[in-house]
């Protein structure tokens, strides 16, 4: 029988999610299907049982249930305990529900494996305290960057983030204005960018060695990578790859197959491009 997956969120309608993984299971031969569920804001529990209760298989979880589904979870993996929110969801055997954060090893997989860019030993710099950067903190601790500087508008969630993961890496707190020295990576996950805005960064940051990373990607290059480019940025990077990798991460947790990432990705940079 065809196994059942979907995508929760609200929003939901404009998720590439189901194109993502619905050519996963085509280029793989997994039997399943995977659709979009629009949950109400204070509706994502009774929507997921209900699911689960239909013969669901696993879920993604988008904006704004990453909590929900954390709090809702059986069992977590380490690193969707450290996030404290999870974007994947699998049904075990005995019923119960297993919970993971794949955004962080999207990330790393679309960094170095996708772009070649190598993590190890780098000076990096992640803008925004929010629950974006809190995702994806421990993978790009365990790539053992030479030092993580977190920057943010409110210094104080910066600070505290900062201490938070203190045990697995060279990390501090800061302010946008009180940044220095020049960055090898610098990866943005503020939600500025949706909003079309820039957060207030010093000149000085980077060099023409530098890799830019916004989480966030949209049709048009975003503010951040115009940003980037403007100051001389070896290279800008949007966050399609991460979505795209983050999906295989989880399609790999439920159907113990990787699918290959390329042709979902030249698909929907071709999309983009229409
Ligand atoms: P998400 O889950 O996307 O991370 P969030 O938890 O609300 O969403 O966090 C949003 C992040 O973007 C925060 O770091 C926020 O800064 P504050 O902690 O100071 O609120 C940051 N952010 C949002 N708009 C911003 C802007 N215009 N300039 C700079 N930072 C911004």
């Amino acid at each position: 029988m065809t196994d059942l997956y979907a995508v929760v969120g609200n929003p939901i309608g404009h998720s590439k999610s189901p194109v993502i993984h619905n050519s996963f299971a085509e280029q793989t031969g997994e039997d399943l299907f995977y659709k979009a569920i629009l949950a109400p804001l204070d509706g994502f529990d009774t929507e997921v049982k209900r699911f689960m209760a239909h013969g669901g298989q696993g879920l993604n979880v988008t904006v704004p249930f990453k909590e929900n589904a954390y709090r809702l979870a059986d069992e977590l993996t380490p690193r969707a305990r450290r996030a404290r929110a999870v974007n994947t969801l699998k049904r075990l055997e005995n019923g119960r529900l297993l919970a993971d954060n794949t955004d962080g090893a999207g990330l790393v997989r679309d960094l170095t494996v996708n772009n070649g860019v190598a993590i190890k030993g780098k000076r990096v710099l992640l803008l925004g305290a929010g629950g974006a950067v809190r995702g994806v903190l421990q993978p790009l601790l365990e790539q053992q960057p030479a030092e993580i500087v977190i920057a943010n508008r409110t210094i104080s969630k910066a600070q505290d983030l900062a201490s938070d993961f203190s045990d697995l890496g060279q990390l501090s707190g800061q302010g946008f204005a009180d940044l220095e020295g020049v960055f090898d990576i610098i990866i943005n996950g503020t939600s500025a960018s949706l909003a079309g805005e820039l957060p207030p960064l010093p000149e000085g940051l980077l060099n023409a060695k530098t890799v830019c990373y916004d989480m966030m990607y949209s049709t048009q290059t975003t503010v951040f990578n115009a940003w980037a480019t403007r100051q001389g940025a070896l290279k800008t990077i949007d966050g399609l790859g991460m979505l795209v990798e983050q999906a295989a991460e989880a399609f790999t947790l439920w159907r113990g197959v990787r699918p290959d990432t390329t042709r979902v990705m030249l698909e929907l940079r071709g999309e983009r491009r229409r």
